[in-house]
């Protein structure tokens, strides 16, 4: 018997979550199941009061395993379980495709492994071009402005609505290669949600960040106005907007590697990133990652040690008490 609910715990760990994802889900499920052995609840057949027990386990294994992360997102887009009414394709149940492809990605910016067509330099990937915060001439704004590019490229290649979302550029399976994912309109999957056109675009609502950024946060801004540099585990030289926390620093691979911590020792997925561009000597600097992690669902614990839970709408921290904008700003 206990054999037979290891398969079952197994099994639940790959319900629509293939490739990367199923690994982790698995050693989730492991635990559980380490867990389970320790805390059985007798042979069922044995006394009949055990069989609620015995389910209550078993439900408690299989829904456990795939209720944080991405696949209970709107960043799973697609076929298999998930929340209800996202926008959504009917002609994968992948996750990590929409944005990752294991080979041949998109080194138009440092995006890891990115499986769909990035703009050059600034452009959206269906072209025309972005309009940056800067425009809008506040005149408390203190540090350079840079082009799009970087991480938040990445995230507007769907959320600028100027690209299909089935842009990949390797398709699921064997000999899916195309190196422009299919241009504009993308791999003609058939997409539902409310928010999506028939093409695969981002079509409205909230999500829909367009290509006019001066209504957003500033992205591509350098941090505390600008002037810092990092060696080592050392942050050197003076904000120009003193309004700001200290970044920490540390040269990964010869990198070097900027964040706001916000608690636990060392950089986690938590603190807020900030990123340095290979040209323009402009230092850290502020992107959509900074903020969000596109991998987390609402209320998704932290690591170990950090005392944080992922916010609403894949922020990083929670932001209760406004502790994102304060993480940051010394307000
Ligand atoms: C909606 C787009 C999107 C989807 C879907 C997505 N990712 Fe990511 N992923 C990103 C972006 C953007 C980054 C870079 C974020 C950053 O700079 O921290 C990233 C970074 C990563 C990283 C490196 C950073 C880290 O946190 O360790 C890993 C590993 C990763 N993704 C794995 C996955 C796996 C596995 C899946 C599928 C289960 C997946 N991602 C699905 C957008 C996505
Ligand atoms: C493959 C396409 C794709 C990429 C790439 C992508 N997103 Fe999304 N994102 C979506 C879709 C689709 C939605 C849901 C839209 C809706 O429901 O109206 C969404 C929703 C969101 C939301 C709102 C979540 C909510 O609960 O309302 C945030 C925040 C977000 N994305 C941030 C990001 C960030 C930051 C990145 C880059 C790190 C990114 N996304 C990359 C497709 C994408
Ligand atoms: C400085 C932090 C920060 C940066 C940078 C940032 N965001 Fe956000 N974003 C937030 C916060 C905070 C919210 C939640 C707002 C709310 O609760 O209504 C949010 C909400 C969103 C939403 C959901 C909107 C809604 O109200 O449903 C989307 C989509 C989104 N961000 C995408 C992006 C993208 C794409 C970028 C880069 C172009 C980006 N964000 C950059 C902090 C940031
Ligand atoms: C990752 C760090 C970071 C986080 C988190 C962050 N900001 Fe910012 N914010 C910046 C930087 C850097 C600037 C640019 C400051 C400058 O150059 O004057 C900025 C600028 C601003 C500005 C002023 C823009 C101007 O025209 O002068 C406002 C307002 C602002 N942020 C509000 C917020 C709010 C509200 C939140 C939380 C939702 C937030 N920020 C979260 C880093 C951050």
């Amino acid at each position: 018997m206990a054999q037979k609910v290891q398969n079952r715990v197994r099994h639940a760990g790959h319900w629509g979550v293939p490739g990367l994802t199923s690994v982790r889900l698995f050693n989730q499920a492991k635990e559980e199941r380490d867990e389970m052995q320790l805390t059985w609840p007798g042979r069922p057949s044995r006394r009949g009061a055990s069989w609620s027990a015995w389910i209550a386990a078993l439900l408690l294994a299989v829904c456990g395993g795939a209720s944080a992360g991405i696949a209970d997102t709107k960043h799973n887009l697609g076929s298999g379980p998930g929340p209800a009414g996202r926008n959504q394709t009917s002609d994968t149940a992948e996750i990590c495709v929409f944005c990752h492809t294991p080979h041949g990605g998109d080194v138009n910016a440092p995006a890891p492994l990115w499986n769909k067509r990035l703009g050059a330099a600034g452009a959206p990937p269906g072209g025309g071009s972005y309009t940056t915060y800067d425009t809008l001439q506040t005149p408390s704004l203190d540090g350079t402005v840079a082009a799009v590019g970087s991480i938040s490229m990445a995230c507007l290649s769907c959320h600028d609505g100027t690209q299909a979302m089935d842009n990949i550029i390797n398709a699921p399976g064997s000999g899916g290669l195309v190196a422009d994912g299919g241009g504009n309109d993308g791999r003609a999957f058939t997409w539902t949600g409310s928010t999506v056109n028939a093409a695969g675009r981002i079509s409205g609502g909230a999500a829909l960040i367009g290509t006019d950024l001066s209504n957003d946060h500033p992205i591509g801004i350098q941090y505390c106005g600008g002037g810092l540099t990092g060696s080592g585990a050392v942050v050197s030289g003076t904000c120009r907007d003193g309004d700001f926390v200290q970044p920490l620093t540390q040269t990964i691979n010869s990198n070097q590697v900027f964040w706001v911590d916000t608690g636990g020792a060392g950089k986690q997925r938590t603190d807020l990133p900030l990123y340095v561009r290979a040209t323009g000597g402009l230092g850290p600097m502020v992107e959509c990652a900074s903020c969000h992690d596109p991998h987390v669902s609402t209320g998704q614990a932290g690591p170990t040690g950090t005392g944080r839970v992922a916010g609403e709408t894949f922020l990083r921290i929670s932001n209760a008490s406004s502790a994102v904008c304060t993480a940051c700003h010394v307000k």
